[in-house]
């Protein structure tokens, strides 16, 4: 049932170019438009929407907080996203005109499920993105984009959080198609780079052995840090919290320009530091202030694993640790940039001795508040 893989997650990491094709799949007709007619909103409804809010737990939270760079650079919609523990308890403002998107892999995790009640009681539309056919989550939405990871066995979860960034990215541009927005040949662009991206989410995992490799070297560590700007800082987060979980070391995401404003004291001789660099094509401005994090950081002692674009040359300098992975465009970055980060803690938790597919104190779905 693993088949030949030691582990659920191994397997299901291996899985991943197949689950992105597979959510992909029928989404996208031949001209490049999106076809979501099974999300049964009508357009005209989703013309009139003034505010889309996210709501999700753990990794598919991360997928959200991604999904609202999208959300808005795509379709210049106000966006959210909140983590859906803390969502209905402050009490949030929502009408018609709102849009709640619920992430969830299980479609039975109990904060999403009252957050989305809460939602629908207060009158606004709910779109579940979900990985579970039936569930809970998505019988009690509006409308529902299920993601085709397949069965999601090891607790940590890996395929579906990137197929619910294929999603994610989906209701994106189908939101920009649907209203038109300035970025339409942008929209049109993305949508064929999507269709490369089960490929080089293949190449990643192809180069994965020096990160085994250097993971292992770091199994009696006591901190790893991560850090990430822009939609590098979600998949910064979501690093450090496979490596919690799995590794049961201290980990923590920061954004990069906070560090600066404390975390940087955290920084000392030989702490590893993971760094998710955007393109340097793109939005530049980006790429430039995280090679001077870097280098901040480097100055004070870090030893710096640094996830970078195939051919990135100004960041190789700095680069204690070099994980290059395939050119995307910004937004779509995420995809290839956190593969490495799970095949890291895979491995640093095997290392460790400790259970990969079953995380000591963990669930693999919270069907409690
Ligand atoms: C992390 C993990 C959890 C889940 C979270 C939400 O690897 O698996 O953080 O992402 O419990 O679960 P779902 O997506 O089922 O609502």
């Amino acid at each position: 049932e693993k088949g030949g893989y030691d582990y659920f997650m191994l397997k299901e990491i291996a899985e991943q170019p197949k689950a992105v094709a597979d959510t992909l799949l029928g989404r996208i007709d031949l001209a490049g438009n999106l076809c979501l007619d099974e999300v049964r909103i009508p357009a005209s409804v989703l013309r009139e929407v003034s505010k889309v809010v996210i709501v999700a737990c753990g990794t598919a939270y991360h997928a959200g907080m991604i999904a609202k760079y999208a959300i808005e650079h795509w379709t210049r919609i106000p966006c959210e996203t909140e983590l859906a523990s803390e969502f209905r308890y402050r009490d949030p403002i929502l009408d018609q005109r709102t849009l709640v998107i619920a992430i969830s892999q299980s479609g039975e995790t109990m904060d999403t499920l009252m957050a989305l009640r809460h939602a629908r009681e207060q009158g606004a539309r709910v779109l579940a993105i979900c990985n579970t056919n039936g569930s809970t989550i998505p019988r009690e939405s509006d409308a529902v984009l299920y993601t085709h990871a397949g069965p999601e066995v090891a607790v940590a979860s890996t395929k579906a959080f990137l197929t619910q960034l294929v999603a994610c990215y989906l209701v994106a541009l189908y939101l920009g198609q649907v209203r038109g927005t300035k970025w339409g040949d942008e929209i049109l662009s993305v949508i064929r780079e999507l269709s490369e991206i089960a490929t080089q989410v293949d190449e990643v995992l192809e180069t994965m052995e020096p990160v085994r490799e250097l993971a292992r070297t770091l199994a009696d560590k006591n901190t790893v840090l991560f850090l990430g700007r822009h939609v590098g800082f979600p998949v910064a987060l979501e690093g450090a919290l496979k490596l919690k979980e799995l590794a049961y070391m201290h980990a923590e995401g920061f954004a990069a320009g906070e560090l600066k404003h404390g975390p940087i004291a955290l920084i000392e001789q030989d702490v590893p530091v993971v760094v998710v660099v955007p393109s340097p094509r793109g939005r530049s401005v980006l790429h430039d202030k995280i090679v001077s994090n870097i280098q901040e950081i480097r100055a004070r002692g870090a030893r710096t694993i640094v996830i970078a674009e195939r051919g990135d040359e100004t960041v190789a300098p700095y680069a204690d640790h070099l994980i290059e992975i395939p050119a995307t465009p910004t937004l779509l970055q995420p995809l290839v940039a956190t593969v490495p980060l799970q095949v890291f803690a895979c491995e640093l938790a095997t290392a460790r001795g400790n259970e990969v597919d079953q995380p000591r104190n963990l669930a693999k779905s919270v069907t409690v508040e």
